[in-house]
């Protein structure tokens, strides 16, 4: 289990990562982070060992072995309409890679919510949000990261394109200090966010640090059979792709709608 102690060691924000419960064992840490954000204050965050159904992106499951890993979950209860959610998915993804960028862990986004180590990947992010009358009553922010998995550890289908931090550098790190640098990061984006309105410093890590911009990639939309070939340009200042489709001509794309290969990526 976590030592809080040592998270709250190295945190130095407000209300993020400030309440804190952990399980050895749950479904999911986004669904036990939905039956609490009815009472809780933001920032909260849910912890667990181990999960049975980890859920993923596009209804896929995340791998959830036991005590190797960090699953999490961030309660956040924004003033803020619907689309806003995505933002969240970019802060997320942005005080990851900062924070495994300032433990000396390069690594990369796969925009909008994955986070590789040499193409593979490393972290994936799952954002949900939970709606009262049409308001967002609370978005709760999934992070899965594999810490100290193994190659042995690793389910054969998922093996090729799946990485962890002691695979990476073959060093043991106290899971502890990673949460306290992403909450660290997460505080100061999201912050930006609420009190400005703009996600200006997050866009300048998901673009610095980014896996496919200037890169050719396949995007394969949704429910779609196609596979297009595009080339990535840019991220936009909503967060949004700027891809050359294939007539030559500049398109924007909507996150949570496409998956995204390219060479060397898995
Ligand atoms: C993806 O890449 O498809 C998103 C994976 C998100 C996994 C995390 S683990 C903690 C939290 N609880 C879940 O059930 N999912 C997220």
């Amino acid at each position: 289990m976590y030592n809080y102690n040592k998270i709250t060691e190295y945190l130095d924000t407000q209300y993020i990562g400030r309440t804190f419960v952990q399980y050895e064992e749950v479904d999911s840490t986004n669904n036990k982070a939905k039956h609490i954000s009815k009472n809780c204050p933001e920032g909260m965050v849910v912890l667990a060992e181990s999960q049975t159904a980890g859920k993923g992106r596009l209804g896929r499951t995340w791998f959830s072995p036991k005590e190797k890993n960090i699953y999490m979950s961030l309660i956040l209860k924004p003033n803020s309409q619907p689309q806003n959610v995505v933002k969240l998915t970019h802060i997320a993804a942005a005080s990851v890679s900062k924070a495994l960028e300032e433990l000396n862990i390069e690594n990369r986004i796969k925009w909008p919510n994955d986070i590789l180590i040499n193409g593979k990947k490393l972290c994936g992010i799952l954002c949900e949000m939970i709606l009262k009358k049409k308001e967002i009553h609370s978005i709760i922010v999934g992070i899965g990261i594999n810490v100290n998995l193994e190659q042995s550890d690793i389910d054969s289908e998922i093996k090729d394109k799946t990485i962890s931090i002691k695979m990476y550098n073959n060093e043991k790190i106290e899971r502890e200090k990673i949460i306290a640098y992403i909450f660290n990061n997460f505080e100061r984006y999201y912050n930006e966010l609420k009190d400005y309105n703009t996600i200006k410093s997050t866009l300048d890590i998901c673009k610095r640090n980014s896996a496919i911009i200037n890169k050719y990639v396949e995007i394969n939309k949704l429910g779609k059979k196609t596979i297009r070939k595009v080339k990535v340009l840019d991220i936009t200042d909503d967060g949004e792709l700027l891809i050359k489709n294939e007539k030559d001509e500049k398109e924007i794309i909507i996150s949570g709608e496409v998956s995204i290969r390219g060479e060397g990526i898995y």
